[in-house]
């Protein structure tokens, strides 16, 4: 069984409660009937029930009757929700007034049913622009105690199978955070760990990438990813990290036993941390092209519940593969 199936499968057994607030969204809209019929995971839908229903109608979708459907028009959770906006954004001087025109916004709306326990993750983007829909949930969801930022990571599955875990190899950040400082590129080392041992189902074995390998390059860039290094081993021990190793040292086993032969990483890494999110998502994606990976993601974590974001370019299939992935990122919390 290869690993979607198993995500999804999965998923089934946990029955979790997640939200697309980009309800009248075709794809979306698709892929909640598939979801559904699969009995995949819970949806929780935000519009007009008429609207979607019709719309449901008009693309032949058998199973969105399944859903639940919220119309933040006769909600009663709204009063609620923005009493709860306003004491999370008191330091920021939100009003009730504001926090109900936010509230119009499905994204928002999602986020805050997270929040008050009334869903389990979201799925959004693909309608809507990255920064529209990690906004509300960096704002309201935050970040996990002791993390503070949130990044992206990549399950690149590749044709090659001599590479990572018969193929498997986990690439981050290449979503969100761009320029990170040393502490916070530890951080993300150690979400990228997690997240390839409870989704990809993998020991990790963690590198963190740069242009010079063990010191065979000064510069202060080096010096982020070296520090970087240490502080994930002292975040997580029970995990293995190194760095500052270059791509090639970090996977190709001849390489690394020459460049740094002490390393029980270098040559054999599965999980690659980049620098800065440049890297990240350019190589993401010439990843994918050129060596015909598939790129399932982003997962995005650090977040304290499970929210990801779609590309706009999104298939139906990516959506439920998506969802599949967040109703696992859920039980799993
Ligand atoms: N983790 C956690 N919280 C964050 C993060 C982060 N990585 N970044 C920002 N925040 C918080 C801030 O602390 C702030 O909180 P506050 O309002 O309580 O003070 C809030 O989010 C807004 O912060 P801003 O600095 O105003 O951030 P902004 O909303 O401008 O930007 C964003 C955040 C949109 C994620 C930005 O970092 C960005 O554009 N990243 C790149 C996303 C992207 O384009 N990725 C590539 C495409 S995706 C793909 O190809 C797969």
């Amino acid at each position: 069984m290869d690993l979607l199936d198993k995500i999804r499968n999965n998923a089934k057994k946990h029955n979790m409660r997640i939200v697309l607030p980009e309800s009248l969204e075709d794809r979306t809209l698709e892929a909640a009937s598939i979801l559904l019929g699969d009995s995949i995971a819970q949806i929780i839908l935000i519009g007009k029930s008429e609207e979607i229903n019709n719309r449901a109608v008009e693309l032949g979708l058998q199973n969105i009757h399944l859903a639940q459907i919220v119309d933040p028009e006769s909600y009663e959770k709204m009063d609620a929700y923005a009493d709860m906006m306003v004491e999370i954004r008191k330091k920021k001087g939100l009003t009730k007034d504001e926090a109900f025109v936010l509230l119009k916004n499905p994204l928002y709306l999602a986020t805050l049913m997270i929040k008050a326990g009334d869903a389990d993750g979201e799925v959004a983007g693909a309608e809507n622009a990255t920064g529209d829909v990690l906004r509300p949930a960096f704002q309201y969801v935050k970040t996990i105690p002791g993390i503070s930022v949130v990044s992206g990571a990549f399950i690149m599955i590749l044709p090659d199978k001599s590479f990572g875990d018969n193929g498997m190899i986990v690439f981050a950040d290449c979503a969100v955070h761009p320029d990170p400082t040393a502490n916070e590129l530890a951080e993300i080392a150690v979400m990228t760990a997690k997240t390839t041992k409870a989704i990809a189902e993998m020991e990790p074995r963690v590198a963190l990438l740069s242009f010079s390998t063990r010191g065979s390059a000064k510069h202060e860039m080096v010096d982020k990813v070296r520090t970087a290094t240490e502080l994930a081993r002292k975040m997580a021990p029970e995990f293995m990290f190194d760095g500052e190793l270059q791509a090639d040292a970090a996977i190709v086993e001849s390489i690394g036993k020459k460049k740094a032969p002490d390393s029980e990483i270098a040559g054999r890494a599965n999980v690659l941390v980049f620098p800065t999110l440049e890297s990240g998502n350019i190589a993401y994606k010439l990843v994918q092209r050129m060596a015909k990976a598939e790129a399932v993601g982003p997962v995005l974590q650090g977040m304290a519940a499970p929210i990801n974001d779609l590309s706009r370019g999104c298939s139906v299939n990516d959506i439920v593969n998506l969802v599949a992935i967040t109703a696992n990122q859920a039980a799993g919390k």
